[in-house]
């Protein structure tokens, strides 16, 4: 597997809480990455900083070869980098359609498309996550679950080469969480994607990741197949504790 991503010694803090320390670590295409760690960990900044919502203090990131380190978001985004939030981010006023045709227009770098365009576009989306009925519905009216699945119609109509999910599962009920991880095995398979996937449910990443890193107090745990990072002690002291499974 070619190398897709590669994060080399990116370190952030935030005052003096050091979030991510020197944390260096690769992602392979069409691969899925799980990534663990406690509540505060440096998760979400580790995708923050991935995704340019945030500059590290130092470290280099590259995709394909290329420095992304220095640029903004929009610039990643037309890279071919996607991401989730962990807690929804839509545009209240907008509709469902309208949401997901913004993030058409924003994705890869396209030439001279119409707004027109990208609402056709969008409407295959809204479709791909079960949304198509709502799409007239204003952001705001959604349920927590269609907000969660506008986010991944959202994050998929940029055309991503790499998607960071950020923590799907958090509020939704066994069902809904079922459904969102066929979807998003069904959106690597149909489009192609390689998926960075933050997840406290183990179960999901157990099923679903081909390697996981493990991270705490921003710094590299572990990492092999899900299988050895649930087995490896430093992992089960910092974070998933003897018996996760009797409750996973
Ligand atoms: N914008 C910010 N300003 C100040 N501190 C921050 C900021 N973002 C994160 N932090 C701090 O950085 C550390 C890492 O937080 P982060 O949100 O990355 O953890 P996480 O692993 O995603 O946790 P969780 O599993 O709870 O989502 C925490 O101590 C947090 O309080
Ligand atoms: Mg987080």
């Amino acid at each position: 597997m070619s190398e897709l991503l590669k994060v080399s010694n990116i370190t952030k803090t935030f005052g003096g809480i050091v979030a991510v320390n020197n944390l260096s670590f690769e992602i392979h295409e069409g691969e899925t990455v799980g990534f663990i760690g406690p509540n505060g960990a440096g998760k979400s900044t580790v995708v923050n900083v991935l995704s340019g919502y945030l500059n590290a203090d130092s470290g280099e990131i590259e995709m394909n070869g290329v420095s992304i380190t220095k640029m903004k978001p929009y610039q990643r985004a037309h890279m071919g980098l996607a991401r989730t939030y962990q807690i929804p981010r839509p545009f209240p006023e907008l509709t469902a359609l309208a949401s997901v045709a913004t993030s058409a227009l924003c994705g890869k770098k396209r030439i001279n498309q119409s707004f027109e365009d990208a609402m056709v576009e969008a409407t295959h989306y809204l479709e791909f996550v079960g949304l198509f009925s709502k799409r007239a519905i204003l952001a705001r009216d959604l349920t927590f679950y269609e907000l969660r699945m506008l986010e991944l119609a959202r994050s998929l109509a940029t055309t991503p080469k790499l998607l960071f999910i950020d923590e799907v599962m958090a509020g939704l009920n066994p069902g809904e969480a079922n459904d969102a991880i066929q979807l998003i095995a069904r959106a690597k398979e149909q489009f192609g994607i390689t998926i960075f996937w933050i997840e406290h449910v183990m179960a999901v990443l157990m099923e679903s990741a081909d390697r996981i890193i493990a991270i705490n107090y921003g710094e590299k745990l572990a990492e092999g197949t899900p299988d050895e990072v649930v087995n490896n002690e430093a992992v089960i002291e910092a974070y998933l504790g003897r018996g996760w499974k009797t409750y996973a």
